[in-house]
């Protein structure tokens, strides 16, 4: 076994620490602050190249892998999280793309994605009636000629209102089961038709804009369908299993910042005439997060290499996942308890992370979702 990186996935992580130390940490507090969506560090992630990481040179990607996928989002989730997760699902529609798009579609859009030239693109599969229960989704889209007529409202958008592209899962046969009836678009920024509400107020990733999508008689081109009809359901099912490495990795990311701040705390802070990591209930927490953090982030490289190696991930993913994002809660909460008083104000970065740490138990499937796609992956092989 060996767990030394290559040279791509070591200049890929560099890059993404240079920026993460040099240009996200700091605005992060300001931008967090403020909800403001960070464009200035999405421009320069892009020409940088970290909106497509794992896509062929061809469509102008980097061509690097899930490993080096994973060690991106970690570094710019170190700096700041609300970015890592708008550059996470840029590059997951890119991978969507690129894995069931038609040439047409990945020469107009993919090379746009990977050339940084969106801000962002977007992923829309949840509505506020269909969250885990993700096939019962129930916005239409109704083919007239060589177009097709969206309706409905979908939630919880990452990056709604500022993408240049969105990725929409709405069904088109209404007799079909649920998980069978389902489709693909690719839908501009700008369509009449589509609108983006106000964003939502959130307890973390204020710097990332979460919103609904309204389609009122939105017309696509009949040729933006991502693959054939009935098929939007695997897309999405397929695109989160890699979106969850994404999360895992920003889990770790995110992390890494509060485990990091709350250990040099520990060697600054005195209490009873020594430094607070002198004293053992200190030096226990620092050791179990260390330890937690080490674990977490090895699933998450488990998942990648296996994506990487082009074996079935799913449950791999799905395991990263929910240990990743419950580790880095705990590890979160454990910096706030060495910080103390100062961890629970904003004078100090720890308070952040573990406002942004929060959603990542949530987002591209619960804890809760894990758990059954773990357990089913398990009893389907026996
Ligand atoms: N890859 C490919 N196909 C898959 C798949 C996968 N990982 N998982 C399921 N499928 C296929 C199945 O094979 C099945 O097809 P067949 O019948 O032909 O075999 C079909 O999809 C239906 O599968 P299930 O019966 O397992 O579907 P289900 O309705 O029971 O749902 C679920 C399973 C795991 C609960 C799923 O609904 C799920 O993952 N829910 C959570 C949704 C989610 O993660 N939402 C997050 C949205 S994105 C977001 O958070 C916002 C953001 O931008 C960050």
């Amino acid at each position: 076994m060996d767990f030394a990186l290559n040279d791509i996935q070591e200049a890929i992580r560099d890059v993404a620490r240079r920026a993460s130390q040099k240009l996200l940490a700091l605005n992060a507090a300001a931008y967090d602050e403020g909800a403001i969506f960070p464009e200035e560090n999405l421009k320069a992630l892009g020409e940088m190249g970290l909106f497509g990481v794992n896509i062929p040179e061809r469509w102008g990607g980097a061509e690097a892998g899930a490993v080096s996928y994973a060690l991106a989002i970690r570094e710019l989730a170190a700096g700041c999280a609300a970015t890592a997760v708008t550059v996470a699902v840029t590059n997951m529609v890119a991978e969507a793309i690129n894995t069931f798009g038609d040439e047409v579609q990945k020469a107009r859009y993919l090379t746009q994605i990977t050339a940084g030239a969106y801000p962002a693109a977007s992923f829309s599969l949840s509505e506020p009636g269909s969250g885990s229960d993700a096939a019962s989704l129930r916005a239409t889209a109704v083919r007239e000629g060589d177009e097709y007529v969206l309706n409905g409202t979908k939630a919880w958008v990452t990056s709604g209102g500022h993408a240049g592209l969105y990725l929409v899962m709405a069904r088109t046969d209404p007799d079909a089961p649920p998980a069978k009836g389902i489709s693909a678009f690719l839908v501009e920024a700008g369509t009449p038709g589509m609108t983006a509400s106000k964003p939502e107020k959130k307890l973390g990733l204020r710097a990332s804009t979460t919103t609904e999508l309204v389609f009122e008689g939105c017309r696509v081109p009949a040729e933006n369908r991502l693959g054939p009809e009935g098929i939007g359901f695997q897309i999405a099912m397929t695109a989160l299993d890699g979106g969850r490495i994404g999360v895992s990795a920003q889990a770790c990311g995110i992390a890494t910042a509060a485990h990091e701040a709350a250990t040099r705390y520990a060697t600054e802070r005195a209490q009873f005439g020594r430094p607070i990591g002198d004293f053992q209930a200190i030096q226990w927490m620092i050791a179990d997060s260390a330890t937690q953090l080490e674990a977490a982030w090895l699933l998450c490289l488990r998942a990648a290499s296996l994506k990487d190696a082009k074996v079935r991930f799913t449950r791999e993913a799905a395991m990263s996942k929910v240990f990743c994002t419950e580790a880095a809660n705990e590890i979160c909460h454990r910096a706030v308890q060495i910080l103390g008083g100062y961890g629970y104000t904003r004078e100090y970065p720890v308070e952040r992370h573990l406002r942004d740490a929060r959603v990542t138990r949530i987002y591209e499937g619960t804890s809760e979702v894990q758990r059954v796609v773990i357990a089913r992956e398990i009893l389907k092989s026996l």
